[in-house]
């Protein structure tokens, strides 16, 4: 495999590696993708203020996050279904393992749990909010016999799946038929065939970590039909688990500060889903700062949406973050080349943060602060 020198040619290796349908599925987006691009878009407002001397020859990017020591600030956020390639989540947990980094394990994976947590230690259980108490708390319970690091719950989506530019349709399961259907694409596409040839099993939608295994699309059914979670039952939520406990999806001060005074997280994700919920909120990135400033020290804030380079980490860190979460460029090196691409991905982004703190004369991520950055005014929103 060629090595890769930014996120951009991973997303371009997989456009050309993956069936059409299944490389729009990935970059989805809502609606008219107003917060999906706001979530790009907003990174390249920001400015660095750079120094030409007195840096430091050493530069550290470790640091913790939910407990979990990290070699760089840069975590896999939990996506579902990885049928871009054969090796899906275990590719991904082996890679974050190699790199030092940790991991999301979505709700609606397409690997078990109880064989995630042996290939990464440092794996967090996704919930959402979907079926009854009895079935959430499984989970759970579940969750902490496979030897999960920390819970992640995420409370922004809004099942919306209209895109101005059209929706891929997905099939359940690859059964003759819809092979037949999606021949024509499948054709132009013989890396990615041969790879699901050769591990002689075909792309499926199975979600084994929801109880009695129903497929996606029956556990995304059961998760339209459950009514929203109230403050109470994130509390009861809460409860059931006595390690780290993130809320993802968080974009309003309000929520922040209830998240972590009422239900007691300990960790938040400024998040909106990568832009793929409600169309029209700002990028996460706007919202950082006046999160953070809300919580204080009383819990963590990580960032997620839109971070594409070392660069970009490095000015979240600086408006407060304590790391950030990656969804799509992991997904896009996974697809071009498996493990090796979600490892080339990573090292992508941990050579891209050591230039800026080059550039910035800062010996570690802990040194960056909002001086190392030129905010244009009107940037921030503060939400709630
Ligand atoms: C294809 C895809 C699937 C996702 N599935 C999940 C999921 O199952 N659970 C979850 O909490 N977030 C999910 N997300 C959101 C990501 O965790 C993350 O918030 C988002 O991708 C970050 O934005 P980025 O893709 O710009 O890095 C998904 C995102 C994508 C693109």
């Amino acid at each position: 495999m060629a090595w890769f020198e930014s996120v951009a040619e991973a997303q371009r290796r997989a456009r050309r590696t993956l069936p059409r349908s299944v490389y729009k599925a990935i970059l989805a987006g809502a609606e008219r993708g107003q917060t999906y691009r706001d979530n790009l878009d907003a990174f390249a407002e920001l400015g660095f203020a750079p120094h030409v001397a007195g840096g430091s020859a050493v530069r550290s990017q470790a640091t913790s996050v939910m407990g979990v020591d990290v070699d760089l600030p840069v975590l896999l956020s939990p996506t579902g279904v990885q049928a871009v390639h054969p090796e899906g989540e275990r590719a991904v947990a082996r890679a974050a393992a190699s790199r030092g980094t940790a991991m999301g394990l979505s709700a609606l994976a397409s690997t078990a749990i109880e064989e995630i947590l042996p290939l990464c230690a440092k794996t967090f259980a996704q919930l959402y909010w979907a079926g009854s108490r009895e079935a959430i708390a499984a989970r759970v319970e579940r969750a902490r016999a496979a030897g999960a690091a920390g819970l992640i719950v995420t409370l922004d989506w809004t099942f919306s799946h209209a895109r101005d530019w059209g929706s891929p349709t997905i099939p359940s399961q690859l059964d003759l038929r819809t092979m037949a259907r999606f021949a024509p694409e499948v054709a132009l596409r013989p890396v990615w065939l041969a790879r699901w040839v050769r591990s002689g099993a075909l792309p499926d939608l199975g979600v084994p970590n929801v109880e009695g295994a129903p497929g996606f699309f029956a556990a995304y059914g059961e998760w339209m039909g459950t009514p929203p979670p109230s403050w109470a039952d994130l509390a009861w939520l809460r409860g059931l688990w006595d390690g780290p406990f993130m809320v993802k999806g968080v974009m309003r001060v309000d929520d922040a500060v209830r998240a972590v005074d009422d239900v007691g997280a300990t960790a938040l994700s400024v998040s909106n889903h990568g832009g793929n919920n409600l169309d029209g909120t700002p990028a996460s990135v706007r919202a950082l700062a006046a999160v953070v400033e809300a919580v204080g020290d009383r819990a963590e804030v990580v960032l997620d949406g839109g971070v594409r380079r070392g660069s970009d980490v490095v000015k979240a860190l600086a408006l407060g973050a304590r790391a950030v979460m990656i969804g799509r460029p992991y997904l896009w090196g996974l697809a071009a080349h498996g493990q090796p691409g979600v490892e080339n991905v990573l090292d992508v982004f941990k050579t891209g943060i050591d230039s800026a703190l080059l550039g910035l004369g800062r010996a570690s991520v802990q040194e960056l602060s909002v001086h190392d950055l030129l905010v244009p005014e009107g940037f921030h929103r503060r939400l709630g």
